[in-house]
C-alpha cells in the first residue's frame, strides 16, 4: 500500500527517496564547504545534462517563470527585435513577460496540439531581422514537442547573429538538449519536472555567446534576475549576493547525479518508451490523444475522454484511488486531462496508475474489463 498519492501531473513529478533524503539533510551555511561542493557539483552536472563545455549555469531560488524572465532580460537589448515561437500556454507566457518589460517582439504561433512549422520559421527569418528567438521545447498545456534541433539549424542559416532561447522546463533532463552542438544560447528550466526535485529552483544555462551579449548590455531591467550579480557566486560558491536555496541545491545535486548515473541516452530512451507504452495503454481503454502525432512529447500526454466520461468526476475518482492528474488548460479545460510521465517515474508507478484508471473508469460506468489495460502497458514496458 502507498503512503502518499502518486503525483502524475506534468510537474512536480514523483520525487525519488534519495532526493528527498538530500532535501532533508541539515541546512548548512551557504558559504560552507558542503555548499561549495554541492553547488559547484550541480553546476558541473547541469553542463553535462545540456551538453555544454563552456556554458555557464545559474541556479537561483524561484520557479520556471523566473528562469524565463532571467533568460529574456539578460540577453535582449531595448533596441533588439525578439521573435517568440509559441505552440500553447507557455509560449504565450513568454509574450506576457516580453510585454511586462516593454520588449519589442513578434509572435509566430501554431494551433494548439501542433508546433510552428520549419518553413514558417524560415520565411519569418527571411522577412525580418531578429536578435533573439525563443521557443518552447515541450508545451505542458498541449503536450507538443518542438523540433528544437531543426529550429536551431534554420536560425543558424537565416539569422546566424540571433540568439536562441529554449524553454526546457518540461524537457531538460528527459529529452535531449545539446547546447553546444545545436547552437542553443540559453536553456531555461526548473527543478520540479524531469530533474525530479521538489519545486523551488530556476535554472538557466547561458552559452559563451549569451554571456558575452549580457556583458555588452550597459544595464538590464533586473536586480535579483541580473546574472552578472550571480556570476561570482556560481564561479565561487564562497561568494555572496543573495542566500541560495541551500536544501533545494542539496536535493538538486543528488538529482543531477542520479540523471548522470542512469546515463542521458538511456534516460531519454526510457522517457520515449514509457510515453509510447502509456499512450498505447490509454488508447486500449478508449481514451484519445489530443496532441498531433507528428509532435508528441515524451514527458507528458494530453488525453481525451471516452464517450460519457466527465472530466471532474474522473479526476476526483482517480484521486480517491491515489493518482493525481491535471486538468486541461485554456481551450482544452474540461475536455482533456494531462498525465505527466517524466523524471524518475518507475514501471511500478505506471502499473499502479493504470490499475487506478481502470477502477475509476469502471466506477463511472465505463466499458472496461479490469486488468486489460494494466496487461497492455506492462507488456509494453518490459520491452
Ligand atoms: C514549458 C513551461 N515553461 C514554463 C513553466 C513555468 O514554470 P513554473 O510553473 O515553475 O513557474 C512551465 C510550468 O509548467 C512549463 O511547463
Amino acid at each position: 500500500m502507498r503512503d502518499n498519492k502518486l503525483l502524475l501531473i506534468p510537474g512536480p513529478s514523483p520525487v525519488d527517496s534519495r532526493i528527498l533524503e538530500a532535501l532533508a539533510r541539515p541546512t548548512v551555511s551557504h558559504l560552507s564547504p558542503e555548499m561549495e561542493k554541492e553547488l559547484s557539483g550541480t553546476i558541473e552536472n547541469l553542463k553535462k545534462i545540456v551538453m555544454t563545455r563552456e556554458g555557464q549555469p545559474f541556479i537561483i531560488a524561484g520557479a520556471g517563470t523566473l528562469a524565463m524572465e532571467i533568460a529574456l532580460l539578460n540577453i535582449t537589448a531595448e533596441s533588439d527585435r525578439l521573435l517568440i515561437l509559441s505552440q500553447g500556454y507557455f509560449g504565450q507566457r513568454m509574450v506576457e513577460i516580453a510585454e511586462a518589460f516593454g520588449l519589442n517582439y513578434r509572435l509566430l504561433e501554431s494551433p494548439w496540439g501542433r508546433v510552428v512549422k520549419l518553413d514558417e520559421l524560415r520565411s519569418e527569418l527571411k522577412k525580418h531581422k531578429y536578435q533573439v528567438v525563443t521557443c518552447t521545447h515541450v508545451d505542458t498545456a498541449t503536450g507538443s514537442c518542438a523540433p528544437v534541433k531543426r529550429y536551431a539549424e534554420i536560425i543558424k542559416q537565416e539569422a546566424p547573429e540571433a540568439l536562441l532561447v529554449v524553454d526546457g522546463v518540461c524537457a531538460t533532463g528527459g529529452i535531449e538538449e545539446n547546447l553546444d552542438d545545436w547552437g542553443i544560447d540559453v536553456v531555461l528550466t526548473a527543478a520540479q519536472k524531469c530533474l525530479g526535485v521538489p519545486p523551488g529552483l530556476a535554472i538557466d544555462v547561458f552559452s559563451r555567446r549569451a554571456m558575452e551579449k549580457r556583458k555588452k548590455l550597459p544595464k538590464v531591467k533586473a536586480y535579483y534576475s541580473d546574472i552578472l550579480r550571480w556570476l561570482p557566486v556560481m564561479e565561487n560558491p564562497k561568494k555572496y549576493f543573495s542566500t541560495p536555496a541551500v536544501n533545494e541545491i542539496r536535493a538538486c545535486y543528488e538529482a543531477t547525479c542520479l540523471v548522470l548515473e542512469e546515463g542521458l541516452e538511456k534516460r531519454f530512451e526510457r522517457h520515449e518508451r514509457y510515453a509510447s507504452a502509456i499512450r498505447s495503454g490509454l488508447r486500449s481503454l478508449g481514451f484519445s490523444i489530443y496532441t498531433d502525432e507528428t509532435c508528441l512529447a515524451s514527458t507528458l500526454s494530453v488525453i481525451g475522454y471516452p464517450e460519457g466520461i466527465d472530466d471532474q468526476s474522473f479526476r476526483k475518482k482517480l484521486d480517491d484511488h491515489g493518482v493525481v492528474v491535471a486538468g486541461g488548460l485554456g481551450p482544452t479545460a474540461g475536455q482533456v486531462f494531462r498525465l505527466g510521465h517524466m523524471g524518475n517515474l518507475t514501471r511500478e508507478d505506471i502499473i499502479f496508475a493504470f490499475d487506478a484508471i481502470e477502477k475509476t473508469l469502471l466506477s463511472l460506468g465505463g466499458e472496461v474489463s479490469l486488468g486489460d489495460g494494466v496487461e497492455t502497458v506492462r507488456s509494453l514496458l518490459i520491452r
